[in-house]
């Protein structure tokens, strides 16, 4: 497996809708390795997310670690992998809290998202999956489907003035590490 290269900001990767996957595309050795490639890199940057056209590729997936325990380092989780997602809002409340991405580094930002929302997929399978998800989990497989469609968080805040530095967003913000997606 290998660590692959993030694009940052500014990269016209992240501003294009990805295309969708074709099913006889998941089982090629070249897709899996690309999903495995994905998860390493998201756990060598130590992210709880990252989306295909973070590494250059204009594919409609992404790779998430949301199962785990996230006060235990040692505990990443198993890494879910969507592939084609297709995300509606459940019935419930828009949510605000803060964001991080990976390529949008040292930056974070208050964001709105919808606090549940039911997924539609293909696993790395190729196998349909229905999932029910809300709060933090909710929320990173929303920064990931945007990421799918050239959004980035920051077009998403209402307003630019939460936008902080890292570092002073643990000066002044921090209650918890935002991790970043
Ligand atoms: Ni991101």
């Amino acid at each position: 497996m290998s660590i692959l290269k993030i694009a940052r900001m500014g990269h016209p990767v992240l501003r294009v809708r990805a295309r969708a996957v074709d099913p006889d595309e998941i089982p090629t050795p070249e897709f899996q390795r690309l999903v495995d490639d994905m998860i390493e890199t998201m756990r060598e940057y130590q992210g709880v997310g990252l989306a295909a056209p973070q590494v250059h590729h204009c594919l409609r997936l992404f790779v998430a670690a949301i199962g785990g325990d996230h006060d235990d380092d040692d505990d990443a989780g198993e890494a879910i992998v969507l592939v084609n997602p297709e995300i509606r809002p459940a019935d419930g409340p828009e949510v605000e809290d803060w964001e991080g991405c990976l390529s949008v580094p040292d930056l974070r930002g208050l964001v709105p998202r919808a606090d549940a929302i039911l997924v539609n997929a293909l696993d790395r399978e190729g196998m349909p999956v229905e999932l029910r998800a809300s709060g933090f989990s909710a929320r990173v497989l929303q920064h990931e489907a945007d990421h799918l469609d050239g959004v980035l968080f920051l077009d998403r805040m209402r307003s630019l003035a939460s936008l902080t530095f890292l570092e002073e967003y643990s000066r002044f913000w921090g209650k918890e590490p935002v991790v970043e997606e």
